[in-house]
């Protein structure tokens, strides 16, 4: 027999179903709470909310586990690569060889954008935040794609390969290029013959007269940083996609959303505030006790630490720390935020405060040392988190669009402002 949850309220007695999901988690099914008895369910954050049934990601915080599809992060961290990743995410499936091909051709097709769209850069104030260059030009990608943005479901469903194939490889073009362009360099075009990530590093570092040579290790990496981004499950930003995406948008619209969620300081923001307080340890010399006080007085949060779901390891946190150290000694370089990011690894975990509230080292806190590594400048680093998240966003988006008993997204709220009052004529208010 199912399970089924009782709620008590005043002398009634409400019976409700429970979804167990194909991990064993439980969830008292809601939906019908309000048509039975009038009343709502109170979850600010939605920290307790399961907003969604979805089978892309998984994600047992406690235990600190993270699997793609089923897959376990570690593996696919080993063996796979960030293209291959997409296509599991975005598909549901480890891609055939063949299938394999057929994607990267795809991505390799999308990799350009419309030439009018170039010219575009050329009106954004040159200290503009990549992030708003990026989300702008990537909402734009409907205005000079708009067979991709109809928001007509059965049409933006039949050209869904087409439109993720766009997301995913241009995000990576628009991104090169408006850091070429708030750095004054000339703009580098796609090309063809190099795989995902050399094609990234190439259209940022290369110029006209001299083609940027991508070291193995450095295009590892890059893959390594992406993949680990590339799906989260319910975040900010992948509830956001979902959220536009269940008002019938298209995906170009809803992923642009994505980007605009993402940018915040609590969650993608957080990999340039992270360097950004290790390089004033640097510079203040200190062992960061500083920022530790600060948190645990309540006057800042350590940034790259604690999360929502994980009250254990981030897996993503491990594994990037340790290929941290593998770049830096491949490239035979040192990077002295490193040590100081190792010293305040531990002096956290020996702290009761963080040991208490279980905060500990998340993604953001080892990837910037590891895009510092390869090159990337700070101003890049949220939009690098925006590459790596695209698969995710779109796959999600693929989830909300082909079900066809979804319903749109739209929440309640417990209003607590004034009750009603009559209109006060300008004359005589206050
Ligand atoms: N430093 C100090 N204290 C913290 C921190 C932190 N980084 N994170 C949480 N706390 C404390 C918080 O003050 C609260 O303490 P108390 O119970 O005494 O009030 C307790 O821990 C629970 O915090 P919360 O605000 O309820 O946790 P949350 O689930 O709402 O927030 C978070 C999650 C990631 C926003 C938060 O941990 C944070 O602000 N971390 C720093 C920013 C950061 O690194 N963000 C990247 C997240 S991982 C990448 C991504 O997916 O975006």
């Amino acid at each position: 027999m199912s399970k089924q949850a009782v709620l008590k309220l005043d002398n009634t007695d409400l019976t409700l179903p429970v979804i167990v999901g194909s991990e064993g988690e439980n969830a008292v099914d809601m939906r019908n709470l309000r048509a039975k008895s009038g009343i709502i369910t109170y979850d600010e954050g939605y920290g307790n909310t399961g907003s969604c049934l979805s089978k892309i990601t998984f994600i047992d915080g406690e235990k600190g586990i993270l699997r793609y599809r089923g897959y376990p992060i570690e593996q696919l961290a080993e063996k796979s690569t960030f293209v291959e990743t997409t296509y599991l995410i975005i598909y549901g499936e480890l891609p055939t060889a063949a299938q394999r091909k057929r994607f990267s051709a795809l991505l390799s097709e999308h990799a350009s954008i419309h030439e009018r769209m170039v010219y575009l850069f050329e009106h954004y104030p040159r200290d503009a935040h990549p992030m708003a260059i990026l989300g702008a030009m990537c909402n734009a990608l409907g205005c000079y794609y708009p067979h991709l943005a109809t928001n007509d479901q059965v049409s933006d469903l039949e050209n869904f390969d087409e439109a993720a194939a766009t997301a995913v490889s241009k995000v990576r073009t628009i991104a090169a290029m408006s850091y070429r362009m708030t750095k004054g360099y000339p703009i580098i075009y796609p090309k063809r013959t190099l795989p995902y990530c050399e094609n990234f590093l190439h259209m940022m570092f290369s110029d006209p007269y001299d083609f940027y040579e991508c070291p193995p290790v450095v295009a590892r990496a890059l893959n390594l940083i992406l993949l680990l981004h590339a799906d989260h499950e319910q975040n900010c930003s992948t509830s956001t996609v979902r959220m536009v995406a269940s008002s019938g948008a298209n995906l170009i619209a809803s992923t642009a959303a994505g980007i605009c969620a993402l940018w915040g300081p609590l969650h993608g923001g957080a990999n340039m505030a992270v360097i950004k307080m290790l390089e004033a340890i640097h510079a203040e010399g200190d062992d960061g006790s500083r920022f530790i006080d600060n948190a645990k007085a309540g006057k800042s949060r350590l940034m790259g630490f604690g999360h929502r779901v994980y009250k254990n390891y981030d897996p993503r946190a491990k594994i990037i720390g340790r290929a941290c150290e593998e770049l830096l000694a491949s490239l035979g370089s040192k990077d002295p935020l490193l040590d100081i990011a190792r010293r305040l690894e531990q002096a956290v975990l020996q702290d009761p405060y963080f040991l208490e509230r279980k905060l500990y080292p998340n993604v953001d806190f080892y990837s910037g040392i590891m895009m510092r590594a390869i090159g990337i400048p700070l101003s890049m680093f949220t939009v690098m988190f925006a590459i790596g998240r695209m698969p995710g966003w779109v796959a999600n988006w693929h989830e909300v669009a082909s079900d066809s008993k979804g319903r749109i997204y739209r929440p309640r709220q417990i209003y607590m402002g004034a009750t009603v009052r009559d209109y006060v004529p300008m004359d005589q208010r206050g």
